[in-house]
């Protein structure tokens, strides 16, 4: 197998074609090569979700393994990165993810929409809660509603939603989680709600992350270097993120193909995968993130299926020896059944921070050829932290 490091310039993207060798790409971009803008055009910004890769990458391996028409498979689909990179260059993507926040992200990105249409939803929602947070004796019944029920159906186990909200910042969006119903485009409202009910959440502002406990007291910003106080109302949220969704749909609806985009809630050990031209994916890491964990609040406040059990490497399970076995096990598993789907000689791009050396037993497992490894140093600053770190493409060839 091929190890590359990476040399010379950083690639454009844009410059990558199917003759493009490997040797030749150099993916150690700066922030001056590729801002966080461009990491963030568009939809890839709609929510924020940790542990997404980064669309430029996808980009360039959909350019250098893949034509138009032809499809390829992201059995760890995530955020959607490989979906709607795939559908901005015309080749079709199917989609499988075991957390249905992840999934119904990914459904509210690549829906093609009614650009008309889902603005006047957008805005006439917005328009109903602002009336009804305005107008005193509208407010008194539509608050006595949605309050009798914060508590009751909000999910089967709302005391969080009571733990992490203040009073006015749940009925606000509870009230709005009720109006969604009344309309066509639901997944991108939910979006909106569900981004609007993380800033809204009783937390600091320089923890938006991994918050542990609820801040119902004024605090040390390190943020903003002076005393802040936690969010009472998530209506200003709501109305920012709405405006935001919008522009964002309408920037991606002029670079969006007519390419098909499929979105599963599966496992995806197990799914029934249609027959795809090969892989581009970024598998869990083992012991670091707990997907269903990160979006906690969209799953209470939405109702959504909770399947934490089958995330593979959650951060609850950790990393030790016999969770690192397991780990590899189960990602093998995953690998050997999307094989299933793709012919001899397909590709399987693997993004993975191989921290713990187990990715050549991964490939052995499951029986492809490992064709290179591309080396990429990462340095991310978010919040308060910052982070440097290699992460290896594996390229593997099915046999
Ligand atoms: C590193 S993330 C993928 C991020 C994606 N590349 C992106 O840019 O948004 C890994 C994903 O694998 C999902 N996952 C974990 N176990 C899974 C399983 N058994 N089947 C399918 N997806 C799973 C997690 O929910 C998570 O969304």
């Amino acid at each position: 197998m091929q190890i590359y490091e990476g040399a010379g310039e950083p690639t454009a993207p844009g410059s990558v074609v199917p003759e493009t060798s490997l040797s030749e790409l150099n993916l150690n971009w700066r922030e001056r090569d590729l801002p966080e803008r461009e990491r963030t055009k568009h939809v890839h910004r709609l929510h924020p979700y940790l542990g997404k890769f980064i669309p430029q990458l996808v980009e360039i391996f959909l350019r250098k393994y893949f034509s138009p028409d032809q499809t390829v498979l992201d059995p760890f689909a995530g955020s959607g990165t490989t979906l709607v990179q795939a559908n901005e260059l015309g080749v079709n993507a199917v989609g499988y993810d075991v957390s249905a926040f992840n999934v119904l992200l990914m459904a509210a990105k690549t829906k093609r929409y009614d650009l008309k249409g889902v603005r006047r939803e957008v805005l006439d929602i917005l328009g109903e809660l602002e009336r009804a947070t305005t107008s005193s004796a509208h407010q008194q019944i539509l608050w006595k509603s949605s309050g009798d029920r914060a508590g009751e159906t909000a999910s089967p186990n709302s005391e969080y939603l009571k733990q992490w909200f203040a009073p006015q910042s749940l009925r606000e969006l509870l009230l709005y989680r009720e109006l969604i119903e009344n309309y066509e485009d639901q997944e991108i409202l939910r979006i909106i709600l569900s981004r609007s009910a993380r800033s809204a959440r009783l937390t600091t502002h320089f923890d938006l992350d991994f918050p542990k406990a609820p801040q119902t007291k004024p605090y040390w910003c390190y943020k903003h270097s002076r005393i802040c106080t936690p969010i009472q109302s998530a209506i200003s949220f709501i109305r920012r993120y709405s405006l935001d969704t919008l522009e964002r749909l309408e920037e991606f609806s002029l670079r969006r193909t007519n390419a098909g985009v499929v979105v599963r809630h599966e496992d995806a050990r197990f799914a029934a995968i249609p027959p795809v031209d090969g892989v581009i994916t970024s598998p869990p890491y083992v012991g670091l993130i707990d997907y269903h964990e990160q979006h906690r609040y969209a799953y209470e406040l939405l109702g959504l299926r909770d399947c934490r059990t089958a995330e593979i490497g959650a951060a609850s399970q950790g990393a030790s020896h016999r969770a690192q076995r397991e780990y590899q096990e189960a990602i093998a598993q995953a690998f050997r059944n999307s094989c299933l789907s793709m012919r001899p000689g397909a590709i399987l791009v693997v993004v993975a921070g191989d921290r713990f050396g187990l990715y050549d037993g991964i490939a052995q497992a499951c029986g492809v050829e490992a064709v290179a490894e591309l080396r990429r140093h990462v340095n991310r600053r978010t919040g308060r932290r910052s982070s440097e770190f290699y992460e290896s493409v594996f390229i593997w060839r099915r046999m």
